[in-house]
């Protein structure tokens, strides 16, 4: 397809890979995770699980995409000759376009704050915050109407295929994200009480520790690194020859890991300085920053003004790149695999989505009836994608490249053709034949029970 090499330069698509892992995982997700498991414990399992399971699960995926050079279904296809290894790129297909579902209420609830910012309505002592997010979430029209505008927005993006501008745009504004990260760690650890909150998230309390924690931390860094669905594999079908993929796959993960641990000293010192709870789940963040904002700038009210708005929108913008990479891997499968053009292909993601999300957005507000196993339908959406189909994903992608894939290809494509990486390739076949599926379906069976 014509679209294929759509990315501008070789850092462009490592930008733009980058762009995907960093997002709501890392600022939304990341903190309430960690909030809810306990603090630093959580924070050092999570750390392992990326190093040990999600840098080799990503040069896996890596591995297919830009040796098939195709849809991750496709690429799959292409390699196995025909195996039913497919299925693991349609597996690939269906998490992403769920995880949009819900990842698109989350974008829309910054998407609310953004405005509400703009008109300044976010400003306000801590039972005006709580109150303000309950008000909104459990309103019937504007959770969704905001999640349905974002999958919208990401659509024309994926489909007019201005990726280029954005990818461009993510030169800066991820860099202006991180500084504006940084100001408001500072702003956060200056709070009365703040460095409760610091201890929690750096000094581990071992005794928090059990197999569930092990469970979510894991679903925690597949998400975050977007690996699982087939995205990087998708994405790594437009990387260029000379692309390391083992220097890639470790930067992303070390900005992505950093991105998270700042996100998590933004949130927990504020988060104990106003009493809010760190276990309080998704709208951990929607009740913690407004204090920050509040407490810190709002002696000069114009400051707590920007700071709020610049922090909604940069929010937004990373939510974005993440949303765009969900919708191009089913909306390339479609294109490349159905031979439909490219704008019904991503019609067909939108519609999904948008169905998803609305249903997403009610079970969380005003239709808190709609549970599965009883939970919250985002709640089930968030931990079946998460928790168990993106490390089965990122299992098969190993497993596969591991031991199916010819040694000769994963060789050239990892080492690019013995230029590069030559002393870490017989660590990396380790990594994937042993390593990761071992971990991974043993902590599968213990929390199954199993084991
Ligand atoms: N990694 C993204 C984030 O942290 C979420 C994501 C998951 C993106 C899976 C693509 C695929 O926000």
């Amino acid at each position: 397809m014509n679209e294929r090499g759509k990315f501008g330069s070789k850092l462009g698509i490592v930008l733009a890979t980058a762009g995907s892992a960093v997002g709501l995982g890392n600022i939304w997700r990341f903190p309430y995770m960690t909030g809810q498991n306990g603090g630093a414990a959580f924070l050092l399992l999570y750390i392992g699980c990326i190093l040990l399971l999600g840098v080799p699960g990503m040069i896996s995926e890596f591995i297919v995409g830009r040796h098939g050079q195709a849809n991750a279904a496709t690429a799959y296809d292409k390699l196995s000759g025909g195996r039913p290894w497919k299925l693991v790129g349609y597996l690939g297909i269906l998490t992403s376009t769920i995880i949009l579902g819900f990842y698109a209420v989350v974008a829309g609830w910054c998407c609310e704050y953004l405005f509400a910012s703009l008109a300044g309505r976010t400003l306000g002592d801590a039972d005006y915050i709580n109150n303000y997010f309950a008000t909104f979430s459990t309103n019937l029209w504007r959770p969704m109407l905001w999640g349905v505008a974002f999958i919208v927005l990401t659509h024309l993006v994926v489909i007019r295929g201005i990726r280029n501008g954005i990818e461009r745009a993510s030169k800066w504004l991820m860099p202006i994200l991180f500084i504006l990260l940084l100001v408001l760690v500072v702003a956060s650890c200056s709070l009365p009480n703040a460095m409760e909150g610091v201890r929690f998230l750096l000094m581990p309390d071992f005794s928090k520790i059990d197999s569930s924690t092990v469970f979510e931390a894991l679903g925690q860094a597949f998400f975050s690194l977007s690996l699982g669905t087939a995205c990087l594999c998708t994405y790594a079908s437009y990387f260029s020859h000379d692309t390391n993929l083992l220097k890639s796959a470790s930067q992303i993960a070390l900005v992505d890991t950093m991105i998270a641990i700042l996100a998590g000293l933004m949130i927990f010192p504020a988060a104990f300085s106003a009493g809010v709870r760190p276990d309080s789940g998704p709208e951990l963040i929607f009740l913690t920053l407004p204090n920050v904002f509040q407490q810190v700038f709002g002696g000069v009210p114009v400051v707590a003004y920007i700071v709020s708005i610049m922090f909604y929108a940069l929010l937004v913008f990373a939510a974005l790149t993440s949303t765009i990479s969900m919708h191009e891997i089913g909306t390339a499968f479609f294109t490349e695999e159905l031979k439909l053009p490219r704008k019904k292909s991503a019609w067909i993601i939108t519609t999904v989505a948008s169905v998803l999300c609305v249903l997403c957005a009610w079970s969380v507000g005003a239709f808190d009836g709609l549970q599965l196993f009883g939970i919250p339908l985002m709640g089930f959406c968030d931990q079946l994608t998460a928790n168990f189909m993106l490390p089965l994903g990122g299992m098969l992608a190993c497993l596969f490249v591991g031991w199916y894939i010819p040694r000769q290809t994963v060789w050239a494509e990892f080492t690019n053709d013995g230029t590069k990486n030559v002393p870490f390739h017989r660590i990396f076949l380790f990594a994937v034949r042993y390593l990761c599926p071992i971990c991974i379906l043993i902590i599968f069976l213990h929390q199954l029970g199993i084991l």
